[in-house]
């Protein structure tokens, strides 16, 4: 009888213990992640950034920004720091520190590859909720485009911080501001994955791109 009762007790309580920790699990996946330069970052840490992963990392994987390489073209320094940032994201283990930068980096679930420019990634340990998902400008979207997907979000939300004197104003780039409206967007959606695509010059990344008084909102 006592065991009956002990068993009876205990085996719902193993169950919960069982049920959770699925649960715990269930909410972490293994996806890919990539590394790409924070929008709003100066020339200066961009090209700091740049130099330091390229300087830190097999001197092979920078060759494809080089004169020639795949990923030359277009030449913008942005796209350039993103490729050098990401290879050492990679190399370095894909910690969340490596793609820190001094707060430049923002670790992306979009494969930043164009052309025939490859972007390595691999796979790490993500959180698989909805939370803490931004959407910015992909690295290698031209102006147009950019100029398209301002044009599309701000038909349909409220971009008054991208204007002038609005918190999100500087800096005065089209990739920035883009990045920013496009998040509003995305946001005001309920950040379905579709909605951060803007026939593919969105990316979805991890980190918060907000910056001085330009708060982003993510989920
Ligand atoms: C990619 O490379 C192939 C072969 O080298 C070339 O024919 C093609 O034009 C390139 N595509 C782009 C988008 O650069
Ligand atoms: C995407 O492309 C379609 C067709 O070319 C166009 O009508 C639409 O405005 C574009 N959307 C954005 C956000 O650029």
């Amino acid at each position: 009888m006592a065991k009956l009762v002990l068993s009876s007790c205990i085996l719902p309580v193993l169950l919960l213990f069982f049920i959770s920790g699925q649960m715990e699990t269930s909410r972490a996946a293994y996806v890919k992640t990539w590394c790409i330069a924070k929008p709003s970052t100066s020339k200066e840490a961009l090209e700091n950034n740049l130099q330091y992963a390229c300087n830190n990392i097999n001197a092979m994987d920078c060759k494809a920004i080089q004169e020639g390489g795949p990923c030359s073209k277009p030449n913008d320094l942005l796209l350039y720091a993103s490729f050098a940032m990401n290879a050492y994201y990679q190399a370095k283990g894909r910690h969340y520190w490596n793609c820190d930068f001094s707060n430049s980096g923002l670790i992306s679930l979009t494969d930043p590859s164009y052309g025939n420019c490859t972007y390595e990634g691999g796979e790490t340990a993500v959180d698989d909720s909805n939370s803490g998902k931004w959407c910015v400008a992909s690295p290698s979207a031209s102006d147009d485009q950019l100029h398209a997907c301002i044009e599309f979000a701000c038909g349909k939300v409220d971009c008054s911080i991208i204007r002038s004197g609005g918190a999100c104003f500087e800096p005065n780039t089209v990739k920035n501001r883009a990045s920013v409206a496009m998040n509003l967007y995305y946001h005001q959606t309920g950040q379905a994955d579709m909605s951060c695509d803007f026939n593919g010059s969105g990316n979805i990344v991890r980190t918060d791109p907000s910056y001085g008084d330009c708060k982003l909102k993510s989920g």
